[in-house]
């Protein structure tokens, strides 16, 4: 089935009948290839709305979410207030929930998050936002929730519903365990919850762990909903509450039961449903070669046999008896599957040199390649292809590495105490001492929470320079070849980062018209909108696009490595470059250089492993699939896909 992306495409409800659903799916969803796209058909919709209820003279009442979600349905309808004059006089909005306690004035209040990202730029009367209180006593918690959710209803409900979705499966902070009758309540956050905010929060034990939401029964009250979920982490829980039952577990499967609800996702976040996951099991699909080999594999892993292994029975039992009457029989189809996958394994990522190169992922000329390897952060490029950093620099080719960003907020003030207190023992009287001093009593008078001043963010970028070259150096890159890129961008010095600018991108085309490369290396998290990593990413689509027509540009191939929290999919990978056990140790060591991000770093995200554990049980992973799949037996393996630029 194909990816829905047409322009002509409408989410308004009144086409929710005419959709046809897979016989896995039970709620109406739409997938984008692009969440900006999606987002701005949303505010479409909810604008037609808001100017449909304004022509009758009547109020529209809107439920609205806060989070990464729905931050571009904002961004849009704040352009469509300033370019085509939509007016929000008549609309009267319902905040899903706000965190307990929490004051409104603090920038991790949800009150704060919806003046900045939309109250403060629309034409709203402040009366009419409506956002759960934070600050009520405990004692008249009670009441203050039955007052919100009888003002819903003195309004005639909701029109309209904005929802994200967590991991937990929550819509609003209805986490597991809510009753599909709930109403406006006071509720315990998941842990899985707070860890999620934890980075926004600067560490989890600043996550409070109460917050005032909306019911399930508040929200399924609405006349429409309009779900959205965008990037990888999203694809399980969205699978679970399409395709799974009705369960107070995954407090979003309820919303099976509203007649009127839409998910909009990406393609990452719908890459679980059984249709994109396993499409011949849904409906005819075009045998392409990369759909054969996704099906070979698919059944591979279900009925955990190698690839040799596979008999006509096992496709016929399996739903795959289509592609055998297409290919012939398995014999064949096995060979020609396993050939494709032993032809992505090699040990010379740079090319093998005056070797027969028809077969290779790698050109064998030249011999000796000019690398750029792009780190978004000072460390991805040791974490996600270490191992084949170290081969390319030992089997003698030219490798540069671009930081991109300077990391800096992601040092502790613990950690840039200590590197600035060693440099001050050290140093004699003078104006770099007095700098340093200065420096110091800024990282001491801190206030929690509050953004780093300017020399504080330079001492800790510094800090982390310092341990890249350590790295670097460990791996016989000379200096001069590693280069420190801080692109404007990231320099917030706060979580949420400036969007990508032209600054940005000449950056990163100055370097590779300097170097003039002939592979290209980068981390291709290609969803997840507001990650560092995708903006870094973004910078470098774009100067490669922007380079394209020069002629050393017909000889540089791009590969993407998969960053730091998920691997290609077996199918996915144009070449596997496999590690022995001693160059495992080497990449570990390599990692250690990174001193400030190890043993609890601060944004420690989901994941709770160490970095250098995460990445070695991510290389030994794709390993063991390999070996399951019939191939050779390697201790780790790292993965790149080559992409058109
Ligand atoms: C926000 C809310 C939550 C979020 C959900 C997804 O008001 O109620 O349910 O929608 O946690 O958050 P993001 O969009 O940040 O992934």
């Amino acid at each position: 089935m194909e990816i829905i992306s047409s322009e002509a495409l409408s989410i308004q409800h009144e086409k929710v009948g005419t959709y046809e659903f897979s016989r896995f799916e039970k709620i109406h969803n739409v997938v984008f290839e692009k969440s900006s796209k999606a987002s701005y058909l949303v505010a479409k919709e909810i604008a037609d709305l808001i100017r449909s209820k304004a022509k009758r003279d009547e109020k529209c009442i809107l439920g609205l979410a806060t989070g990464s979600s729905p931050i571009r349905v904002y961004e849009e309808l704040i352009k469509m207030h300033r370019e085509e004059g939509l007016s929000f006089k008549n609309v009267i909005t319902f905040n899903l929930d706000e965190y307990y306690p929490m004051n409104p004035e603090s920038i991790h209040s949800y009150h704060y998050f919806m003046n900045e990202n939309l109250f403060n730029h629309i034409d709203i009367p402040k009366d009419q936002i409506h956002i759960p209180e934070g600050t009520i006593p405990q004692e008249k918690i009670h009441e203050y929730c039955a007052a919100y959710e009888n003002k819903i209803e003195s309004y005639g409900g909701l029109d309209f519903q904005l929802l994200g979705i967590g991991r937990t499966g929550h819509i609003g902070f209805n986490e597991p365990g809510s009753h599909y009758n709930s109403v406006t309540r006071s509720i315990t956050l998941d842990q899985l919850t707070r860890e999620d905010a934890a980075s926004s929060f600067l560490g989890i034990e600043n996550v409070p762990k109460k917050a005032i939401t909306m019911g399930v029964g508040t929200v399924t009250n609405a006349k429409r909903i309009v779900l959205l979920a965008w990037g990888h982490k999203k694809a399980e829980i969205i699978k679970r509450t399409i395709e799974g039952e009705i369960s107070s577990q995954i407090p979003a499967t309820y919303l099976q039961e509203h007649s009127n609800t839409t998910f909009v996702l990406d393609t990452e976040a719908a890459s679980l449903l059984t249709r994109f996951e396993s499409p011949w099991l849904v409906d005819a699909v075009e045998w392409t070669n990369a759909m054969t080999k996704r099906a070979v594999i698919w059944l591979c892993d279900k009925l955990e046999k190698s690839i040799l292994r596979l008999t006509d029975k096992d496709y016929n039992e399996n739903g795959l008896a289509y592609l055998l009457t297409e290919k012939g029989s398995s014999y064949d189809l096995n060979i020609e599957m396993f050939n494709q996958l032993q032809h992505t394994i090699t040990g010379w990522p740079g090319g093998k040199p005056n070797a027969d190169d028809s077969k290779r992922p790698e050109r064998k000329s030249p011999e000796k390649k000019r690398v750029i390897i792009f780190s978004p952060h000072p460390d991805d490029d040791v974490i996600s292809m270490g191992g084949t950093f170290d081969r390319l620099v030992a089997q003698g080719h030219e490798v540069h590495i671009a930081y991109q960003t300077s990391g800096n907020i992601a040092v502790s003030n613990a950690d840039a105490l200590k590197f600035a207190e060693v440099a001050m023992d050290f140093l004699p009287e003078g104006k770099e001492l007095e700098k340093l001093r200065s420096t110091i009593k800024a990282i001491e008078q801190k206030k929690e929470n509050e953004i780093d001043p300017i020399e504080v963010r330079e001492l800790k970028g510094l800090i982390r320079k310092r341990e890249s070259i350590a790295a670097t150096r460990y791996f016989d890159v000379p200096d001069e070849q590693v280069h420190f890129l801080n692109l404007p961008f990231y320099e917030t010095g706060a979580v949420k980062k400036n969007p990508l600018g032209e600054q940005d991108i000449n950056i990163v085309k100055n370097l590779i018209e300097t170097i003039k490369p002939h592979q290209v290396y980068a981390a291709g998290d290609l969803a997840d909108p507001h990650g560092t990593h995708k903006v870094c990413l973004d910078a470098v689509f774009k100067a490669m696009r922007e380079l394209k027509s020069e002629a050393y540009m017909d000889d540089c191939w791009l590969w993407l490595y998969r960053g730091a929290w998920h691997e290609w999919e077996i199918h996915e990978i144009d070449m596997a470059v496999p590690m022995s056990p001693d160059q495992v140790l080497r990449k570990r060591k390599a990692i250690f250089f990174h001193q400030t991000q190890k043993d609890g770093v601060l944004f420690q995200g989901e994941d709770l492993r160490e970095f250098w554990v995460r990445a070695e049980d991510r290389n030994k992973k794709t390993a063991a699939h390999y070996r399951k799949l019939g191939l050779a037996d390697y201790a780790a393996i790292e993965a790149f896909k080559r992409f058109e630029y």
